[in-house]
């Protein structure tokens, strides 16, 4: 299917790995030109050069702390009217809530919900000039069913998501839309180093816990990031404009309900 988006623009936070550098090899294959985002400089290259090898459109890499004002600015710098936006970045640690003290809400809460939010506010109306503009917030299942020791990365995206339901629909008729991806549990480095920490505590090998745990999620198998990266270029397309407000839970059928 063409997507309809040859020629845009993107900017794609946090992505020299993972989810975000999915949604970025998704969206560059769609012949958009991408504004690759991390803070390890060997990595961000390596992933630029391969997106650029692999698609033939412009990448421009910006090392970048995305939760900070200067970062974003470095971004913005390069890229002040994108066409889509991809917000990701990473997440708290996990952690039993009685640990965090109050700089480590601030910083989850400034991760995962003012950051997006900022960004947003610094696009979008150029977006609703154009008449057409794509924003996408990575967040979790965390934000739909509760993780134990992911209560406040839970409880900043389930801000983000509440917040940004009203703005969505002020925006919806000039063809700019807003809508979040929930990923379940997905193969990326942030995955494998949380199986890893579990078999060492536990004694058991990485290759046992990664097995118990995709043998609980009824699809039997850990999410790739690709499937993860088309989803979003699809809602970043031409024929998505009348999808706004959504959240969109990508988990191969752990949350369990009807609706
Ligand atoms: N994978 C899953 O199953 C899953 C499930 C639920 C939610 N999520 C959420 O989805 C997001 C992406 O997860 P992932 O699995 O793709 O993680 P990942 O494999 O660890 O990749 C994270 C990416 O974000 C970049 N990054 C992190 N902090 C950054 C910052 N402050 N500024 C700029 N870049 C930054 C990293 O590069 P540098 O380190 O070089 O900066 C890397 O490119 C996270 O918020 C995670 O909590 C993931």
């Amino acid at each position: 299917m063409d997507l309809g988006i040859n020629g845009r623009t993107a900017i794609v936070c946090a992505s020299s790995r993972g989810l975000g550098k999915a949604c970025a090899m998704a969206l560059a294959e769609a012949g958009v030109s991408i504004v690759l985002n991390g803070r390890d400089e060997k990595i961000l290259t390596a992933t630029a050069n391969q997106i650029a090898k692999d698609t033939g459109v412009s990448i421009t890499p910006v090392i970048a702390d995305i939760s900070t004002q200067e970062g974003q600015a470095k971004v913005l710098e390069v890229c002040p009217k994108p066409d889509i936006l991809v917000n990701n970045n990473g997440g708290p640690p996990f952690k039993d809530f009685r640990e965090l003290d109050r700089e480590a809400m601030l910083d989850g809460v400034t991760m995962n919900m003012v950051t997006p939010i900022e960004l947003i506010q610094k696009v979008v109306d150029n977006m609703i000039k154009q008449k057409f503009g794509r924003i996408i917030n990575i967040t979790s299942m965390s934000v739909k069913m509760p993780v134990p020791g992911l209560d406040l990365s839970s409880g900043a995206r389930a801000g983000l998501t509440a917040f940004l339901a009203g703005v969505a629909r002020t925006i919806a008729d000039h063809n700019v839309t807003i809508n979040n991806i929930l990923p379940g549990f997905f193969d990326t480095d942030r995955l494998r180093g949380g199986l890893q920490s579990w078999a060492q505590n536990t004694g058991v090998s990485v290759e046992e816990v990664a097995k118990d745990r995709a043998s609980k999620i009824p699809a039997k198998r850990f999410g790739m990031p690709d499937e993860f990266g088309k989803t979003c270029a699809f809602l970043c397309s031409a024929h998505a404009g009348y999808i706004t407000g959504q959240s969109l839970l990508i988990d191969g059928g752990v949350y369990n309900s009807a609706f």
